[in-house]
């Protein structure tokens, strides 16, 4: 069975898992999740992962989920199931199930959902010659209402929204800037640029998810010799860059070449973007085997 679904200890293949209606993700978007790749039987940044999830169901006040490590062993043991080399892992938790928004009013049993299935969010022609970006007009969410830092299923409505835009415009991704103005995020990816050598990413917070792949970029290009800094970053600092590149689960690393119509540096990837590519590729070997 490939591609599958386990939902609260049930497996199914993915064409025919279902969901309860009164979910309460499905009804208000009120869940976690996490998207995470494996290479080669092994799951890349797993911990980190759960750890997130984890982080969020505290902040979020989810009740009763199972124990970190028994999810652990059980998105091993599905993954086993699936039987597939390489994939995407997209790990579910929601508070419960009922209807109203009230949560003293629904049945708080958290509902688990582990599909493993296979994502390509870029072409492979994209990776090579780079991403144009434009910047979309909605803004990520001010972190007094939803912190960024927590990934929470209906939060990303907006980023579908700009996903759209995106697509609209002929464009391969979506910035998203906070209230401020400041750089956030794309879409589904953390940005990076560098000039003269130095490696700028904004600040966690500017109002981005703190992807886990960004966090290994810093570690790895620091390891490397890279001065890498976590600042405010506006639109001025991207069309003067000399190389920009997004990442992400999903995305992995993919060179950024334009925003809005600007070349960045000379519009094509650039050798430290490349590099970066080749060290993460590399780091990919690494992860817990099922
Ligand atoms: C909005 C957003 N930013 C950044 C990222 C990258 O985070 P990570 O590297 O943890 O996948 C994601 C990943 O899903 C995302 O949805």
């Amino acid at each position: 069975m490939p591609k599958l679904v386990w939902f609260n200890g049930t497996i199914s293949p993915l064409e025919t898992a279902t969901v309860p209606a009164a979910d309460h993700a499905h009804l208000y978007g009120d869940g976690l999740f996490e998207g995470i790749r494996f290479y080669n039987r092994k799951i890349y940044q797993f911990d980190q992962h759960l750890d997130r999830l984890y982080h969020g169901m505290a902040f979020m006040q989810f009740e009763k989920c199972m124990p970190k490590a028994e999810l652990r062993e059980t998105v091993l043991e599905v993954c086993r199931q699936a039987d597939l080399d390489d994939g995407y892992i997209r790990l579910n938790v929601t508070r419960g199930t009922g209807l109203g928004l009230d949560p003293k009013n629904i049945k708080r049993i958290p509902n688990v959902m582990i599909m493993v299935n296979t994502l390509a969010l870029y072409t492979p022609e994209q990776y090579e010659v780079g991403l144009n970006v434009i910047t979309c007009s909605m803004r990520v969410m001010p972190p007094d209402s939803l912190d960024a830092r927590l990934k929470c299923i209906g939060r990303y409505a907006a980023n579908i929204m700009a996903k759209m835009q995106a697509n609209r415009a002929g464009a391969g991704e979506g910035l998203l800037l906070n209230q401020q103005g400041y750089v956030a995020e794309c879409t589904g990816d953390n940005l990076f640029l560098i000039q003269k050598g130095v490696i700028r990413t904004p600040h966690p917070s500017s109002g981005i998810l703190q992807g886990i792949t960004r966090d290994t970029v810093i570690e790895l290009a620091r390891k490397e010799g890279y001065a890498v800094t976590e600042e405010q970053l506006t639109a001025f600092d991207l069309y003067s860059a000399d190389e920009a590149f997004l990442t992400g689960t999903a995305a992995e690393v993919i060179p950024m070449v334009s925003l809005d119509g600007h070349p960045i540096g000379c519009g094509t990837p650039g050798e430290h973007t490349r590099k970066i590519m080749a060290l993460f590729r590399e780091h990919t070997k690494h992860g817990v085997p099922f």
